[in-house]
């Protein structure tokens, strides 16, 4: 007798598409395959379907202060807005501040994080580089925590590493099996351009694109490199948009060093002209939005498999929350200052199907490309493999169900967060997440939401010792070169 019988679907994972039924008992996958006619406590045709392992995001910040804001989404709210997008488990970060320990961050986190309704994991965010520090960060290993994330920017903010810190980050991770991730843009650059665009008197939304641009992040994501070379140290350059890191990775690649590369969707199908509206405030994020060039360029690393994850960076702020600290002048026009504007987009429900519609339906990459790119990979490098990222027995039973047919207009009325736009908004995208499955639960159907808050449980994660050694250890499926 199983719980729940998924019959007549066509199964996709990350390297093989096919037709079968899936039967679970207990909230695990118990069988994968032919058709399968034991009795079953409910029993689902998926004719038409195609069922994805779950999507796991892991790259969001909610609850997440952050430049005088904080966001209109709690813990549930963000869990039932990723549900809709086929998210059934979903990586934060710590809320790590200078004077803070990050051992303490993560058990405040941890509190938060209780009433997701969908699985939850956490990265530790590391601020400074102190004894406590790295005491800390062995102990978050311990608690199933092995991933830590750097800021190379972001100085004013206060939550930068330094490079000094970073080093010592990397070789304490080195020892300890963990993973340091890097948000690479050079604060160097980026406040000396800042100061130069104060000096000229243009801080408009546009000026802030064109002050980081592409040699910011490549600078940063080199240097990176190099330091974790250095070291000896896998890292993970996460939200990565242009082609001269992309080559970096590349080079790293050839030599089979596990410098792993994650970029997002907004990078793909949103430009920097949108900072030319008015509103384009609500688009400043970091690194900023970029060209069609850059997005082909990121779609052909997607394609030939230096980019191994995409992640939302789901960082969500109200209208209100990101001109808090904005004036008007006198023709009620924004009076344009780029760094009164808090850095962050949404994006945790829109990142399947619009990998789905710009990826898979335009053939930048296949179907199961995109599966190793919103699941198994994440699976893989994270460390929850193969309980996540699969379909397979014994794997825990969470699915996104697509029609890859169904076409529907992304819109802040029809998604599921809080917000009160949508920088997708009007985008027309075909295929969509029908129904996700979570421990074997159905938690969204028919474009309700029917799961419960405080359902998702917390993830331990311990990384695959491999995957720290040598990229090549990641799917071969995915690498094409
Ligand atoms: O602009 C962004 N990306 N905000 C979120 C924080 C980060 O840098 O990841
Ligand atoms: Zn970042
Ligand atoms: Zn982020």
């Amino acid at each position: 007798m199983f719980d729940l019988l998924l019959k007549n679907g066509t199964i996709v994972t990350d390297t093989d598409t096919f037709r079968g039924d899936i039967a679970v008992r207990d909230g695990k996958i118990v069988a994968v395959g032919g058709q399968m006619e034991e009795e079953s406590t409910r029993v689902i045709d998926l004719t038409g379907k195609h069922i994805l392992p779950g999507v796991i995001d892991g790259h969001i910040h909610c609850m997440c202060p952050f430049m005088g804001c904080q966001g209109p989404n709690d813990f549930y709210k963000t869990s039932i807005a990723g549900a809709f997008g086929g998210v059934t488990m979903f990586i934060d970060f710590t809320n790590t501040e200078v004077g803070k320990s990050v051992y303490d961050a993560t058990q405040e986190k941890l509190e938060l994080m209780e009433m997701s309704a969908v699985d939850y994991a956490l990265h530790a965010k590391v601020v400074e580089g102190n004894e406590q520090t790295m005491a800390d960060l062995r102990k978050l290993v311990d608690m199933g925590i092995p991933t830590f994330k750097m800021f190379m920017t972001y100085r004013k903010d206060g939550i930068m590493c330094d490079d000094a810190t970073m080093i010592k980050v990397f070789k304490v991770a080195k020892k300890i099996g963990a993973l340091p991730m890097l948000h690479c843009e050079s604060n160097a650059l980026a406040e000396d351009a800042f100061d130069a665009c104060e000096a000229r008197g243009d801080l408009s939304w546009r000026a802030f694109a064109e002050a980081k641009p592409g040699l910011c992040e490549a600078e940063a994501f080199t240097r990176a490199y190099y330091y974790a070379k250095s070291v000896g140290c896998p890292i993970m350059a996460v939200h990565t948009t242009v082609k001269e890191a992309l080559d970096v990775a590349r080079k790293a690649h050839e030599e089979d060093f596990p410098l792993y590369v994650e970029t997002c969707p907004h990078y793909l199908t949103l430009f920097k002209d949108r900072y030319d509206a008015e509103d384009g405030y609500l688009a400043i994020c970091s690194p900023p939005l970029r060209t069609p060039k850059d997005a082909a360029d990121v779609w052909d690393a997607l394609k030939d498999g230096t980019i191994s994850i995409t992640g939302s960076d789901d960082c969500t702020y109200t209208r209100e929350e990101k001109s808090r600290f904005l004036k008007k002048d006198g023709q009620g026009k924004w009076i344009q200052d780029f760094r009164a504007v808090v850095n962050g987009n949404s994006g945790i429900e829109t990142r399947l199907p619009i990998l789905l519609s710009e990826g898979v339906g335009k053939g930048h990459i296949t179907l199961n490309q995109l599966v190793a790119l919103t699941s198994t990979n994440i699976a893989k490098i994270y460390g929850c493999y193969p309980r996540k990222g699969c379909i397979q027995a014994g794997a825990d039973a969470d699915f996104a169900i697509v029609d890859l047919d169904k076409t529907w207009t992304l819109s802040k009325d029809t998604l599921h967060n809080n917000l009160d736009y949508c920088l997708f908004e009007g985008m027309e995208v075909k295929g969509m997440p029908v129904m996700t499955i979570a421990h074997g639960k159905v938690i969204v159907e028919n474009g309700a939401f029917t799961g419960s808050r405080g359902e998702g449980k917390f993830v331990s994660r311990r990384l695959d010792p491999e995957i720290l050694k040598r990229y090549s250890a990641l799917a071969p499926g995915v690498r094409s070169r």
